[in-house]
């Protein structure tokens, strides 16, 4: 039934109408002031989960459930973590994917994908497929035997599978939508591998070899975006030149001198120019459907660690606390190496790792970057 404007109900809802506009004059202002409030400001929208892919930065144990020699789950790993437990994270404490859960209110501390005992409460916040040892090339993840990037997207989709069976397949399209991504991975590629081994450099020129990591990344990037993924962080390489095994293999005087090889540093920087420059031309070709792609600035934070350790608390900045090159005897951190007393003075935990603290400075670095992906701008 149409209602006339001369109707009795019609009236009724015009003045209810006038009354609410008039309501909303008067109270405006506090009804505005009051929603932001629910939903977490300075955070935005929120994340649904995180999920984690790459190389020992971000592993937050997955090596524990394979048969691999890289792992960092015996002590003094972990010697700072809950409990001080050793998880199969290659530092003393938590690494830059837990912290970033915990930023975001996700959780505490972001479970390995392999672990067997993950309930379908833990899969729905995310979990980490990252792999110590592992690289965008599959020969990397060869080296170590370790879980390489293809396989972390198998195992990501067989993950969405176990989900979509849990929770519904509309829940798990909205998880995987509103989740924050994010990759840190390349090191080994360049320090394991195209330097570490003849291989590579027999059919790949530095620039070429940059070029083919690259288009890895880009499709690895294309495969998660493929797979719903719309808020994703890449993260560059560090200062390679600057890793204790680095400066103990390449300086030509180790005990005295120990300053970054520059000539390894600059071939992180380069890299890191060209992603930033992929990213941004995958970003441009995807931002009408809502896809914010960042890069994440690992090398420009640590390395003005390094330069000035002291202003930022550290006293150690090119050793690693445990049992790091010729000085402590053994480029491996285990049970028979020396470890410091107080690892946060270490801005590296072992020869390659940094410390949870030089992590958190890292991370609250670029938190606006992060921020920026989570936002959508
Ligand atoms: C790109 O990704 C697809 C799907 O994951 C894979 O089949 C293909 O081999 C990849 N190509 C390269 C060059 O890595
Ligand atoms: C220390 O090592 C760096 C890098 O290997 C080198 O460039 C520099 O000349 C060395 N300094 C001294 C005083 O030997």
């Amino acid at each position: 039934m149409a209602l006339s404007k001369e109707h009795p109900l019609a009236l009724l809802l015009n003045r209810v109408i006038v009354l609410y506009i008039a309501l909303a004059l008067v109270f405006g202002g506090g009804v505005c002031a009051w929603i932001p409030t629910m939903q977490r400001p300075s955070k935005g929208r929120s994340v649904s989960a995180v999920f984690v892919f790459g190389d020992s930065t971000v592993d937050t144990g997955n090596n524990d459930y394979i048969n691999t020699p890289s792992k960092g789950n015996v002590p003094p790993y972990g010697k700072d973590f809950v409990n001080h437990t050793p998880t199969g994270r290659f530092s003393n404490g938590r690494l830059i994917s837990d912290l970033i859960a915990a930023h975001y209110g996700v959780k505490e501390l972001l479970p390995p994908y392999l672990d067997p005992a993950l309930s379908t409460k833990d899969l729905i916040t995310g979990v980490c497929f990252a792999s110590a040892g592992s690289g965008y090339d599959p020969l990397t993840a060869r080296i170590r035997n370790v879980i390489s990037v293809e396989k972390q997207l198998q195992y990501f989709k067989a993950y969405r599978r176990r989900l979509e069976m849990a929770v519904g397949k509309d829940r798990t399209r909205n998880i995987i939508n509103e989740a924050l991504f994010v990759i840190s991975c390349g090191t080994n590629d360049f320090i394991n591998n195209y330097y570490g081994l003849p291989f590579r450099r027999q059919s790949f020129t530095p620039q070429m070899y940059r070029r083919f990591i690259l288009n890895h990344v880009k499709n690895f990037t294309q495969t998660l975006l493929n797979q719903g993924a719309r808020r994703i962080a890449v993260a560059g390489l560090p200062p390679i030149g600057c890793l204790p095994v680095v400066i103990d293999l390449n300086s030509g005087n180790p005990f005295q001198n120990r300053s970054c090889i520059e000539k390894f540093s600059s071939v992180a920087w380069n890299y890191n120019k060209m992603l930033q420059k992929e990213l941004g031309k995958m970003e441009k070709s995807t931002k009408s459907v809502g896809v914010v792609i960042n890069y994440i600035d690992i090398y420009n934070p640590l390395t003005q660690i390094i330069k000035a350790p002291t202003s930022f608390g550290f006293e150690d900045a090119n050793s690693g606390c445990c049992g790091t090159g010729i000085v402590k005897v053994s480029f491996s951190c285990n049970m028979n190496s020396y470890v410091c007393p107080d690892a946060s003075k270490y801005v590296f935990w072992d020869a390659v790792h940094p410390t949870e603290r030089a992590y958190s400075i890292v991370f609250d670095a670029e938190l606006p970057n992060f921020d920026a992906i989570v936002k959508g701008m």
